[in-house]
C-alpha cells in the first residue's frame, strides 16, 4: 500500500493551481449519458472516484474518449445495460446518480443498493422518495434498487432533509419528465448548481439551483453539449488550511472565493489573513492561531467536507474550541489518529472539544477516510518530526496529486510504499 511521508516544520509558500470539482464532475459525468449526441466535459480532475465512475459508464455501453487526463468526450446512444454493477457502487456511492441519469431516459435503471460509508450510515430515501413521486416504481430487493416507470410526470417534492445526493439524483430524473417538478427544501451547493447549469446547457428547463426551491420543466430531449466543471472548493478549503497550520503565505488560484466564503470566515476567525480576488485567494499567517467555534451545515454554511481539516487548524490555536458535526454521525473517527499526533481533543456525540496544543508531532497514522486523510496530512505539515500516512488510497480518491502540489509549495512530503523508501527519506530529511 502506498503512503504518504512528510517532514514537518516548513511554511507553505508560493502558488498553486485548483482542480476540478470531484463533486460535480460525478454529477455531470452522469447526467452526461443522457443524451444521445456526444458531450465533452473539461476541467475534470484526474483522480479514483472519477475513473471509477467513468469505468461504470463504459461498463453499461457509454462510449467515452480520454481526450487527456482532464477532458472526455462521452456518448451515451449505445448503451445496452441499464444495470450497474456492485463492484461500481462498492467503490464509489456516486454511482447512484446513474440511476437519476438511466431513469431520466430510459424511464428505467438498476443501481446496487449503496451501502453505509466510514462517516455514516448514508440513507438514500430521500432519492427514492423523489422517483416516487415523479411516477417510478421503485424496488429494493437483493441489495439493489430497480426503478422503473411507463413515463415520469413531473411532482411537487419535499426535502424532509437537505440532501446533495437526492437534489441532483431527481433533478436528473425530472428533466425528462413530463411537466413541471418543484424540489423544496433543495440543497443549494455549488456542485448542484454546476449540475443545473451541465442539464441546461443539454437544452433541460431548470431554474432556482442554488436556492432551496429549484422549479423543472421537463423537455423532451436533451442535446450534445461541452462543459467545464468548477473548481472544488473543497480541494481549495484544504490548501487554506495547510497555508494556516503553518503560518504560510499561500495564493490559491482558480478557485471561485464565493464558494469559499465559510472557510474563509473561519480562518479569519482564528487569526489568519486572506486576501480575496476574482479566481484566487491569499492565505498568510497572522501568528499565533486562535480558538473559535464551528458548526458544519448544507450550505451556505461551514461544509461538512472541511470539518476534519478545521478541527486540524483548531488543535494547534490557543484557547479551546468546538466542531460540531451536524450533518454525518460519524465523521471524528480521525480523532484518534489526531490525538497520536498530540493534539487534545474529547468528542463528546456529534461534537469536539478541542484544546489547543503547542504543536503537533509526528507519528504514523492511518487515513480513515478521503477528508480525514487530507486533514492529517495538514497536521504532517505542521508536525515536528516525521509523520507517515498509511491507506492514502482514500486521499487519492479525490486530491490529485496531493504530494506534488504540496511540493510546489515547499512541503517535504512524498509518496512511498516500502520502509525502505521511508527510511531513505528519513534519512534525507534529517
Ligand atoms: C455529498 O454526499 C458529497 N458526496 C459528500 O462529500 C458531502 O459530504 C455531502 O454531499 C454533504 O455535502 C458527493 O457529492 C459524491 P447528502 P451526499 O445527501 O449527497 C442524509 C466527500 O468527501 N440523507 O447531502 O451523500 C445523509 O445521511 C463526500 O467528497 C438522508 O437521510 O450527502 C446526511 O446526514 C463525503 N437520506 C445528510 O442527509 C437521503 O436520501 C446529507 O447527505 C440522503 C441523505
Amino acid at each position: 500500500m502506498e503512503q504518504f511521508v512528510i517532514k514537518g516544520g516548513t511554511s507553505l509558500r508560493g502558488e498553486v493551481e485548483i482542480g476540478g470539482a470531484k463533486n460535480a464532475a460525478l454529477a455531470i459525468l452522469a447526467a452526461s449519458i443522457m443524451t444521445d449526441e456526444t458531450v465533452t466535459i473539461d476541467n475534470l480532475p484526474d483522480v479514483r472516484d472519477i475513473n471509477v465512475l467513468i469505468g461504470a459508464m463504459e461498463d453499461i455501453g457509454a462510449i467515452v474518449d480520454r481526450v487527456d487526463r482532464h477532458t472526455v468526450k462521452i456518448n451515451g446512444s449505445r448503451i445496452q445495460r441499464l444495470s450497474v454493477d456492485y463492484e461500481y457502487i462498492k467503490k464509489i456511492r456516486a454511482s447512484y446518480y446513474l440511476l437519476g441519469a438511466l431513469l431520466g431516459k430510459y424511464k428505467k435503471a438498476e443501481v446496487a443498493l449503496p451501502g453505509g460509508c466510514e462517516i455514516g450510515s448514508r440513507p438514500i430515501d430521500l432519492h427514492i422518495k423523489g422517483f416516487k413521486a415523479l411516477g417510478a416504481d421503485v424496488d429494493i430487493s437483493y441489495g439493489l434498487i430497480s426503478a422503473k416507470a411507463v413515463r415520469l410526470e413531473g411532482s411537487h417534492i419535499y426535502m424532509d432533509k437537505v440532501s446533495v445526493g437526492a437534489t441532483i439524483n431527481v433533478m436528473m430524473a425530472a428533466a425528462l419528465a413530463e411537466g413541471k417538478t418543484v424540489i423544496e427544501n433543495a440543497a443549494k451547493e455549488p456542485h448542484v448548481v454546476d449540475v443545473a447549469n451541465f442539464l441546461n446547457s443539454m437544452g433541460a428547463n431548470i431554474r432556482g439551483a442554488g436556492t432551496d426551491v429549484i422549479r423543472i420543466v421537463g423537455v423532451e430531449k436533451l442535446h450534445k453539449t461541452e462543459y467545464s466543471v468548477i473548481p472544488d472548493q473543497i480541494e481549495a478549503g484544504t490548501f487554506m488550511c495547510a497555508a494556516a497550520v503553518t503560518g504560510g503565505d499561500v495564493l490559491i488560484k482558480n478557485v471561485i472565493p464565493k464558494h469559499l466564503e465559510a472557510t474563509t470566515a473561519k480562518l479569519l476567525e482564528a487569526g489568519c489573513k486572506v486576501e480575496e480576488y476574482d479566481d484566487a485567494v491569499r492565505v498568510f499567517g497572522g501568528g499565533e492561531l486562535k480558538s473559535t467555534q464551528v458548526t458544519t451545515l448544507p450550505y451556505p454554511g461551514f461544509p461538512t467536507d472541511m470539518q476534519p481539516q478545521m478541527t486540524v487548524v483548531l488543535g494547534i490555536a490557543q484557547g479551546t474550541s468546538t466542531v460540531t458535526e451536524s450533518i454525518f454521525e460519524n465523521r471524528f473517527k480521525y480523532v484518534d489518529e489526531l490525538s497520536r499526533m498530540g493534539a487534545n481533543i474529547q468528542v463528546e456525540g456529534n461534537i469536539a472539544i478541542i484544546r489547543g496544543v503547542e504543536r503537533y508531532t509526528g507519528a504514523r497514522v492511518c487515513a480513515p477516510d478521503l477528508r480525514a486523510g487530507a486533514a492529517l496530512v495538514v497536521a504532517g505539515l505542521a508536525a515536528d518530526g516525521v509523520t507517515v500516512v498509511d491507506d492514502i488510497y482514500y486521499i487519492q480518491r479525490g486530491y490529485e496529486n496531493l504530494e506534488g502540489k504540496l511540493r510546489q509549495l515547499g512541503a517535504q512530503i512524498e509518496k512511498v510504499s516500502s520502509e525502505k523508501e521511508i527510511q531513505k527519506f528519513v534519512l534525507k530529511v534529517s
